[in-house]
């Protein structure tokens, strides 16, 4: 797809939204002034420096989604794993084939999602198909709610029908994002280890 008829897609879902998405345009308008140039895109060897900004950012904050833990001293390498994985090429044996994203303005990268193409028992269990985060300083401005929603648009295209996205009950931010996207809660389940209980919603990407 063109960057540019991307950049279009997002506007409209920032614009219009899907059916049940609270409106981002406001949140992200009385926080960022006006709309500029929002990308979602795979990842690419010209963001490094923001690449670095962002991992360092991140501090000894846990990275989600874990692509953000890969090793990126040598970044044309992780490009290209990246690149790798997204075709379904060599991949570890726990990993399912899986596209990174960037949702970026100008030279900036403002979060990361990870969409796994298909879940097996174990990610059904716990993991679903969407893992996303935004770079700290950019928080609470409705960006998550665009990314995911900017994912969701992809994983449907990719002929995903039950989207599973879950989290952490603690993560509030998290919990907020995803229900307030139109994403259903189908159970919550708790894990041993770690020690946690996982809201496990599903969104049957309908209005996308
Ligand atoms: C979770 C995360 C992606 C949300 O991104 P964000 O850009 O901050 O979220 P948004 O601004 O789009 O807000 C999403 C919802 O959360 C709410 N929210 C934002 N910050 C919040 C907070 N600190 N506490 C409670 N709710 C919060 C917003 O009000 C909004 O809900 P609303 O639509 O009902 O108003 C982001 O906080 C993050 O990167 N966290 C670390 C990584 C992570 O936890 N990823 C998810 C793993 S499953």
């Amino acid at each position: 797809m063109l960057a540019s008829t991307r950049f279009i897609s997002i506007t409209n879902r920032i614009h219009s939204g899907p059916k049940n998405a609270v409106s981002p345009q406001a949140d992200f308008d009385s926080t960022l002034g006006a709309f500029r140039a929002m990308k979602l895109i795979n990842p690419n060897t010209d963001l490094q420096k923001s690449y670095v900004s962002y991992i360092e950012e991140l501090g000894d904050e846990e990275r989600y989604p874990y692509p953000l833990d890969l090793k990126h001293k040598d970044f044309k390498a992780l490009v290209r794993k990246l690149e790798l994985y997204s075709k379904g090429l060599h991949l570890p044996d726990w990993l399912v084939p899986n596209t990174t994203f960037w949702l970026v303005e100008g030279n900036k990268i403002l979060g990361c999602s990870h969409l796994r193409h298909c879940l097996n028992a174990e990610l059904e269990k716990a993991g679903g198909h969407i893992g996303l985060g935004i770079r700290p300083s950019a928080r609470g401005k409705g960006l998550g709610k665009i990314l995911l929603n900017a994912t969701i648009d992809k994983a449907v295209k990719m002929g995903i029908e039950k989207i599973h996205i879950h989290c952490y009950a603690d993560n509030m931010q998290s919990r907020r994002m995803i229900e307030s996207i139109g994403a259903v809660l189908e159970s919550a389940i708790n894990l041993d280890l770690p020690q946690k209980t996982v809201m496990r919603y599903v969104h049957d990407g309908s209005s996308y």
